[in-house]
């Protein structure tokens, strides 16, 4: 193994979602180097079709109140359409298990439907980061350019987990998007997700979960 090899490794597999996280910002000179690495991910005919805005300071402590509030009345805008039978079979064990990891880690019993709901409406406090990027997409996107934005995604998980800085992505933010982007002064862009980020909370216990993959023959198929 290289030394590239040995780091890519550690990078990939040791990054994961955290949900509890520490007060303290990261400093600008860090997030500019950080998305600017982000910015090198890969798209279709390097088309970039990304827009990004990162949330810091007041105007995130700002957002997380009107998410709250937009929550609490049931504004709910969503430009790319969810539906509750979207996974099913294996898609939908693999969920339940990784929300059951997730819940025992809290503490919340698995028929505990209110204690489940008060904490998924705090995740909307984007769970205690101090900062949170929003992955815009052009108004006419559709599943392509949502590939490039899940390409730029994962580049940014990685290039913050380089820097020692944690993340969690949250389809979650997307659901309110007409909130979003009025609170950003964004217009004729559509929402795919956030991305909450900041230095970890290492005694959360939400942050010791890990969730399994499947197994490589499940997933993939080697054809010579
Ligand atoms: C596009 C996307 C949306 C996600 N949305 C949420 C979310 O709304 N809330 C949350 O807590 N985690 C969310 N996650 C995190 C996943 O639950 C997590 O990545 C998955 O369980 C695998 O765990 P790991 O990242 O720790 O390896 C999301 C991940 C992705 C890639």
């Amino acid at each position: 193994m290289t030394t590239l090899t040995r780091y890519a490794d550690q990078l990939i597999r040791n990054r994961r979602a955290v949900r509890a996280f520490r007060p303290d910002p990261v400093p600008d000179e860090t997030l500019r180097a950080v998305f600017s690495l982000a910015g090198a991910a890969p798209s279709n005919s390097n088309t970039q079709p990304w827009q990004v805005e990162v949330v810091s300071g007041a105007a995130r402590d700002r957002l997380a109140e009107t998410l709250l509030a937009a929550h609490a009345r049931g504004a709910v805008s969503t430009d790319f359409p969810y539906r509750d039978d979207l996974y099913s079979g294996t898609y939908a064990q693999r969920r339940r298990e990784a929300g059951a990891a997730m819940y025992a880690a809290l503490g919340i019993g698995r028929d505990d439907h209110e204690a489940r709901a008060a904490y998924d409406a705090e995740s909307l406090r984007f769970y205690g980061a101090p900062h949170v990027a929003f992955l815009f997409l052009p108004p006419n996107a559709e599943a392509r350019m949502a590939a490039d934005l899940g390409m730029y995604g994962q580049t940014l998980l990685l290039a913050l987990a380089a820097h020692g800085i944690a993340s969690c992505p949250q389809g979650l933010l997307s659901f309110y998007a007409d909130t979003v982007r009025e609170a950003l002064g964004v217009r004729d862009r559509k929402l795919l997700f956030g991305v909450s980020f900041g230095y970890a909370d290492p005694s959360a216990p939400v942050n010791d979960i890990t969730v399994p993959r499947a197994e490589l023959a499940e997933t993939t198929r080697f054809h010579s």
